[in-house]
């Protein structure tokens, strides 16, 4: 098994979802741990770091150029963060969780849910891309999906987003994709919609 430094935190409420926090580029293993405990209070937070290095910045798979991804190397470190997370899913004894990523984090968390869809029970994706030109096809069997993008993204270009959520609908994943007046970087409007949506997702799991 592949090794993540990582922060692990224990939930303080029991029956709320599991977080997997994934970081945008340069970040680390803190930067989500606030954002998720204000989009979840009481959940465990699971937050790796992303192993590959961009000039000393981490990330969760290599780029060619900006928004110009290696595929295989998006394959090959998704299935590895898939292993990771069902090993501290063993070690804590959690449930699966809903993935909440930012940029390259959220990309990652798209290819894991294209390549590995029962590593996650859903996902949060903040300013996400499409992350294989041609993904293996996928049942997602109404897996909740909430895609937030920025109008005015100079990173993601709509028609990506678009894209990617053409994708996850035609996999059969509950997308629900809202274009945000923003840019590339989160808002207080990201935190609300992502909080009432995993509101809404647990209440329709209890
Ligand atoms: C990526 O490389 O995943 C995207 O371009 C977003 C970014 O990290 O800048």
């Amino acid at each position: 098994m592949t090794e993540f430094i990582h922060r692990f935190e224990p939930a303080t409420t029991a029956g709320s979802p599991p977080l997997l926090l994934l970081h945008g580029t340069g970040g680390d293993e803190n930067d989500l741990l606030g954002l998720g405990k204000m989009i979840s209070p009481g959940s465990a937070l699971l937050s790796p770091r992303g192993r590959v290095l961009e000039h000393g910045m981490p990330r969760f798979f290599r780029r060619l150029a900006e928004g110009v991804f290696d595929e295989d190397d998006v394959r090959r470190r998704a299935i590895e963060l898939g292993e990771f997370v069902a090993d501290v899913r063993k070690q804590h004894g959690i449930a699966a969780p809903v993935a909440v990523g930012f940029s390259n984090g959220a990309n990652i968390a798209a290819a894991l849910l294209l390549l590995q869809p029962d590593a996650l029970a859903g996902a949060i994706l903040l300013r996400a891309m499409a992350p294989l030109s041609d993904p293996p096809k996928v049942e997602l069997d109404g897996k909740p999906v909430l895609l937030l993008s920025g109008q005015g993204d100079p990173i993601v270009p709509a028609s990506n987003s678009g894209q990617l959520a053409a994708l996850l609908l035609e996999a059969g994943a509950r997308v629900d994709h809202r274009v945000l007046p923003a840019g590339h970087q989160l808002t207080q409007a990201d935190v609300t919609l992502a909080r009432n949506w995993i509101g809404s997702v647990e209440a329709k799991a209890a």
